[in-house]
C-alpha cells in the first residue's frame, strides 16, 4: 500500500526538519530527498532554483563551512521592474500579508487545511449483473457487477489509501414493492456484497445507505400512504430492520439518508438489541431537498414516481433548521453527522462543525461531481485542479470525511500517481 500519509503538510514539515538536522551535523551524508518535500517543491521549480544559485552540491557547501569559508551576504541588487513602471514611495504598511505567501516552503508551512486519502469515502453503485455499465449522467462512474467490477474498484482504491466505501444498490424493478421489504432481505444484494467484501478485504470500512428508495416501487425513501403522505413511524420500523440486516452482514457504519424523524434513536436501539453495539451510525443530519441529486437518481433509476421529497428532506433556504436536526441526532446517539449536498452548503458544514463535537461528514453529491466532470470535458475548467480545490474547501468548512465519487481519482493525485 502506498504511504499516502506522507503527503500531508505536517509530515512534509517533519521531512524538512530532518533535512536541516543533517545539514548542521556537517557530515557529508548521502541524501535521498524525501518524497513528501519533492511533491510541491519540484512542481514550483523551487528545488532547481536553490541548486542553481551557487552551482555547488550541498556536500561542497558543507565542506567550505567546516573550513571556515562562509558565503557572503547576497549582493543588494534589485530585480528590474519593466520600463514604464511608476516610481513611487513604498506604502507605509506594517502588515503585508503577502510576506507569508512568498515561497512554496512558507506557503506549505502556513497551510491551515490538508486532505489525505484517509478523509475520503468512495460511494459505489452495484448491481446483480456481471458487467460494469456506465452511468450516462456521471462520466467515469459505473454500476459495478458485485462479484467482479466492484472487487476490482475496491482493490484499486485501497492501493491509493482509500479504505472506506458506501454501497448503493440498483435493485431490479421486480423486487420493488410499496413497503420496500427487499431492503432487509439478508440475502439481498447489499448484505451479500458486504459479506463478499469483508471476506476479501477485512480491514476496509463499509458504510451502508439506510433508506427505502432503491427498494420502493414509489421511488420514495419511505412508505407512501394513498393520499401521498410519507408515513414516518412505519418507515422507521422498516429502516431498523434494514440497518440490522446490514449490520448482520458485517457493515461497520449504517447511514440513514431518509430524513424520517426519530430514526437514529430507533436504529440505535434496534442495533443494540441485536448485540451490534459497535456498529456506528452516520446520520444524514442536514440533507436538503436538492436538485443536485439528479444524476444519482438516474444511476439507480430511483426517481420518485410522483411528487418530490420536500416533506422529509430540508428546504435549501433553511439554516437554523439544521441545528434542530443536529440536536436530535446527537441526543439519539449518532456517531457522525452528515451534510448533503457539499459545496453549495459549506455554511451548514461550518454550522455543524461549530455546534457539535462529533465528526462531520460532507457528501459531494452526484450533481456536483457531474458539473466538474462536464466542465473538464468541455475544457472550461481544469478538472483535476477544480476537483482538488472543491475537496479542500469542504475540509476547510469543517468536514472530517468527504463522500465523493472523486475519491479514487483524488487519492491518485495525493499519491503522486498522476505525475509523469
Ligand atoms: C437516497 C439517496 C440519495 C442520494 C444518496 N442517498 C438521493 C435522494 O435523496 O433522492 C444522493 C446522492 C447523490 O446525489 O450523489 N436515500
Amino acid at each position: 500500500m502506498a504511504s499516502t500519509v506522507a503527503f500531508t503538510p505536517a509530515v512534509a514539515v517533519g521531512a524538512n526538519v530532518q533535512h536541516s538536522r543533517r545539514t548542521s551535523s556537517l557530515r557529508p551524508v548521502p541524501r535521498a530527498r524525501p518524497v513528501a518535500a519533492r511533491g510541491s517543491a519540484e512542481r514550483d521549480g523551487a528545488a532547481a532554483a536553490v541548486q542553481a544559485r551557487s552551482g555547488r552540491t550541498i556536500e561542497e557547501c558543507e565542506a567550505d563551512a567546516v573550513a571556515g569559508k562562509f558565503p557572503a551576504a547576497p549582493p543588494p541588487t534589485r530585480p528590474q521592474p519593466p520600463s514604464g513602471t511608476p516610481e513611487i514611495r513604498p506604502l507605509d504598511m506594517a502588515k503585508r500579508p503577502r510576506r507569508n505567501r512568498r515561497s512554496p516552503a512558507l506557503r506549505a508551512a502556513f497551510q491551515e487545511t490538508s486532505i489525505t486519502p484517509a478523509n475520503l469515502v468512495l460511494p459505489l453503485f452495484i448491481h446483480e449483473g456481471e458487467e460494469d455499465t456506465p452511468i450516462g449522467a456521471m462520466p467515469g462512474c459505473f454500476r459495478l457487477g458485485w462479484r467482479h467490477g466492484l472487487l476490482e474498484e475496491v482493490y484499486k482504491s485501497r492501493d491509493v489509501g482509500v479504505n472506506s466505501f458506501v454501497l448503493f444498490p440498483k435493485v431490479p424493478d421486480g423486487l420493488k414493492t410499496q413497503t420496500g421489504d427487499e431492503a432487509y432481505n439478508d440475502n439481498g444484494l447489499v448484505p451479500r456484497t458486504i459479506r463478499l467484501l469483508k471476506d476479501k478485504y477485512p480491514d476496509i470500512v463499509i458504510y451502508t445507505d439506510v433508506a427505502l428508495d432503491p427498494y420502493s416501487s414509489d421511488g420514495h425513501d419511505g412508505i407512501v400512504r394513498e393520499d401521498g403522505v410519507i408515513m414516518n413511524d412505519e418507515t422507521v420500523h422498516q429502516l431498523c430492520k434494514q440497518a440490522v440486516s446490514q449490520a448482520r452482514a458485517g457493515a461497520d457504519v449504517v447511514s440513514p439518508s431518509d430524513m424520517m424523524d426519530g430514526r437514529v434513536g430507533a436504529i440505535r436501539a434496534a442495533l443494540d438489541a441485536e448485540g451490534f453495539n459497535d456498529v456506528s451510525i452516520m446520520s444524514y443530519t442536514a440533507k436538503y431537498a436538492s436538485s443536485f441529486y439528479g444524476p444519482f437518481r438516474e444511476a439507480l433509476d430511483s426517481n420518485p414516481r410522483f411528487g418530490d421529497k420536500k416533506t422529509y428532506q430540508m428546504n435549501p433556504a433553511n439554516y437554523r433548521e439544521a441545528l434542530i436536526e443536529t440536536a436530535a441526532d446527537e441526543a439519539e446517539g449518532a456517531d457522525i453527522l452528515l451534510v448533503k449536498p457539499g459545496l453549495p452548503y459549506l455554511d451548514i458544514i461550518r454550522l455543524l462543525r461549530d455546534n457539535s463535537a462529533l465528526p462531520i461528514a460532507a457528501y459531494q453529491v452526484s450533481g456536483e461531481y457531474s458539473m466538474i466532470k462536464a466542465g473538464g470535458v468541455l475544457k472550461m475548467v481544469d478538472e483535476e485542479k477544480v476537483m482538488m480545490e472543491s475537496l479542500l474547501c469542504l475540509r476547510r468548512a469543517g468536514a472530517d470525511i468527504i463522500l465523493t465519487y472523486f475519491a479514487r481519482q483524488a487519492a491518485n493525485v495525493l499519491c503522486g500517481a498522476n505525475r509523469p
